[in-house]
């Protein structure tokens, strides 16, 4: 589905992407028009969805090292770290970019190194924000989702203290080995356990994303409140004369999944994030 398929493009500004369907779509001679986003006229959102990233996944793809990297330490990350939390409409889509409030460090600088730890980038390049420009990956969270989230979080500090304050309440490590779950072996897993593991802890379903057989994302829903919620992620059915949606816990994840772990190639002295 459409939001699914941006967010999973979620470095690279969403207005490119929409001009460049256009583009494919309208006459060569179309002129299009300068990519500005609107900050004003979006409505409030629905529900807030904690993004986590299962390491042991998105650090096999680090072929080159450098210090903003968390998977290029010396020892390979073990929990899960945290992605964003994202303000979702119920529809499916989500708004973003909704305020001109650029990133300041100075502002979590309480939080750095929790932040270090539990929230590294997991690449090497740098993210696009919403105005002008790349920067860091909390740059690109606060300014995309974080100043959506208003009026539930009020401002930039609120936004990374919650995120952490909920990761560190619902830590997944620990809930996946109650129930005999162990992250980053070779164990497969159905997804069902997994499922049925977080239901247990939570009492709610939660999301999960796959590549190449092994779990690369997971993500828990909270009500505005920060009350666990079911997440609500549509898929759509293509059937011959109409298009049906069904709710859906999984993407690309075949039956039984992998937490795996990797080899870091620990050459990037990625010291400052790991560091604990
Ligand atoms: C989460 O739980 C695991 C397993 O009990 C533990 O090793 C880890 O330190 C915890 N993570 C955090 C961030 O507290």
């Amino acid at each position: 589905m459409v939001a699914t398929a941006f967010r999973a493009l979620s470095l690279l500004p969403s207005v490119a992407i929409i001009l460049t369907a256009v583009a494919a779509t309208e006459a060569a001679s179309y002129v299009l028009p300068a990519a500005t986003f609107s900050t004003t006229a979006q409505r409030e959102f629905d529900y807030f969805t904690l993004a986590l990233q299962w390491p042991g996944t998105y650090c096999r793809r680090t072929h080159r090292c450098c210090s903003s990297n968390g998977c290029c330490g010396l020892n390979p990350l073990t929990d899960f770290t945290i992605h964003g939390l994202w303000p979702d409409y119920y529809d499916g889509s989500y708004p973003s970019c909704c305020k001109d409030s650029d990133f300041d460090e100075k502002k979590i600088s309480s939080l750095l190194p929790d932040l270090r730890k539990y929230w590294p980038s997991l690449s090497c390049g740098s993210s696009s924000l919403c105005h002008v420009g790349k920067g860091l990956f909390w740059a690109h969270e606060w300014e995309k989702h974080g100043t959506c989230s208003y009026p539930s979080l009020k401002d930039e500090y609120s936004y990374f203290a919650k995120a952490l304050d909920l990761y560190l309440k619902y830590n997944i490590t620990r809930i996946l080995n109650n129930d005999g779950i162990f992250v980053g072996t070779d164990e497969r897993y159905s997804v069902g356990t997994i499922i049925s593991a977080i239901i247990k802890a939570l009492g709610t379903m939660p999301f999960l994303e796959c590549s190449h057989g092994s779990l690369q994302e997971l993500r828990l829903c909270f009500d505005k409140d920060f009350k666990p919620r079911d997440c609500i992620v549509q898929t759509s059915i293509q059937g011959n004369d109409r298009v049906d949606y069904k709710i859906t816990s999984r993407k690309s994840c075949p039956r039984s999944i992998s937490l795996p772990t990797y080899s870091p190639l620990g050459n990037g002295d990625a010291s400052l994030v790991i560091s604990s």
